[in-house]
């Protein structure tokens, strides 16, 4: 037998070993996913390298706003009390229950502006990180909201336990001694409503969590039955068996559910105007 055959056949055998010890793993039931059993270092370092690496590409040319301007550091307070702390804690303030027993533990972020740049915490925030448990919150923060949530943790290393609390009183006193809440949350002018953008509709039709219980095709999922199937939605006469189906009425159907059927199973998902635009010109196309 000549050489390369024999290289050729080593590689093989060794291959099919692995193929073999993978699947074993896999259909075996071997690797343990219980969120009490810690990666090895080697492993989590590794990780740690790649999904640094991978952030620093994406991000690589967003450019930021100035973050600099009090108010929007303020309002960045407000929306990481109400959307961040219960996993990361804050100053002089424990996470809770859920960030306390995660895996990997989300970190309290002091030291976030050290390790990434203004630029990578936005994109961060925005995409999440996929299966660490950190959300993507580009559908529950305006654009305006992940700035300022930016602008919050560039300045977090400074803020003493006292400051953070100041600022982030619920009922801070207004002008008549009135209550005023330092609130996270739509803009007092919303942003105009776009052309619709089936494309971005998909990302939100799992952002919404509309897969969980919906088969749709192109989404990613489990192939729940909760809801009916939506293949073929776009060329229905009717949605739901009650709304000619028509855009308008998909947005209405997503928007103000209860009011088309107080009695159906589907939930009202808190589903913005332009998001739901977006979806409804994804499922049109489902034909
Ligand atoms: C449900 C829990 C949860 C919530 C809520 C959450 N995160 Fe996270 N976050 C995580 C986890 C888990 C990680 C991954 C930690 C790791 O990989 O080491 C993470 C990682 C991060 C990182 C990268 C940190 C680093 O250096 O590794 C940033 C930045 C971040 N989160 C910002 C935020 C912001 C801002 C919010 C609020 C808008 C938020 N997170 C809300 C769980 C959460
Ligand atoms: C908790 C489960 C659940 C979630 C989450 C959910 N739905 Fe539904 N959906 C249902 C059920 C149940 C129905 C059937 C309602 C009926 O006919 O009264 C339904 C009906 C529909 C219909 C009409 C289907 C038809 O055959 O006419 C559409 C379209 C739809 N859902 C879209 C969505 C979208 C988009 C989302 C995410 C924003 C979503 N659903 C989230 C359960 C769910």
């Amino acid at each position: 037998m000549g050489a390369p055959k024999t290289v050729l056949l080593t590689v093989a055998a060794l291959g099919l070993a692995g193929v073999a010890a993978g699947a074993l793993v896999v259909y075996g039931g071997l690797y343990d996913v219980a969120a009490t059993q810690q990666h090895f270092q080697p492993v989590y370092s590794l990780l740690e390298t790649a999904m640094h690496q991978s952030v620093k590409m994406r991000a690589r040319n967003i450019e930021p706003p100035r973050l600099d301007d009090e108010r929007l550091v303020m309002r960045g307070a407000a929306c990481f009390r109400d959307k961040c702390v219960q996993c990361h804690g804050a100053p002089g303030v424990a996470q809770g229950d859920i960030g306390k027993s995660m895996q990997p533990l989300p970190g309290p972020l002091v030291d976030a502006r050290h390790h990434w740049k203004p630029r990578e915490l936005y994109w961060l925030t925005k995409h999440g990180i996929r299966m660490s448990g950190m959300p993507a919150w580009e559908f529950r923060l305006s654009e305006e909201d992940l700035w300022s949530v930016v602008a919050f943790m560039a300045r977090l290393p400074d803020l003493t336990p006292q400051q953070y609390a100041e600022a982030t009183r619920v009922e801070a006193t207004g002008v008549q001694g009135a209550p005023v809440r330092t609130a996270c949350g739509p803009a007092a002018a919303a942003a105009p409503l776009r052309v619709a953008d089936a494309q971005r509709g998909a990302r939100a039709l799992y952002q919404y969590a509309c897969s969980a219980c919906h088969t749709i095709p192109g989404i990613t999922g489990s192939s729940p039955n909760v809801g009916p199937p939506l293949a073929g939605i776009g060329g229905r006469s009717l949605i739901a068996g009650k709304l000619a189906n028509t855009p308008d009425n998909m947005v209405r159907w997503l928007r103000q559910t209860h009011e088309v059927d107080p009695l159906t199973a589907m939930p009202e998902m808190g589903v913005s105007e332009q998001d739901a635009h977006d979806i409804a010109a994804y499922l049109a196309a489902l034909r």
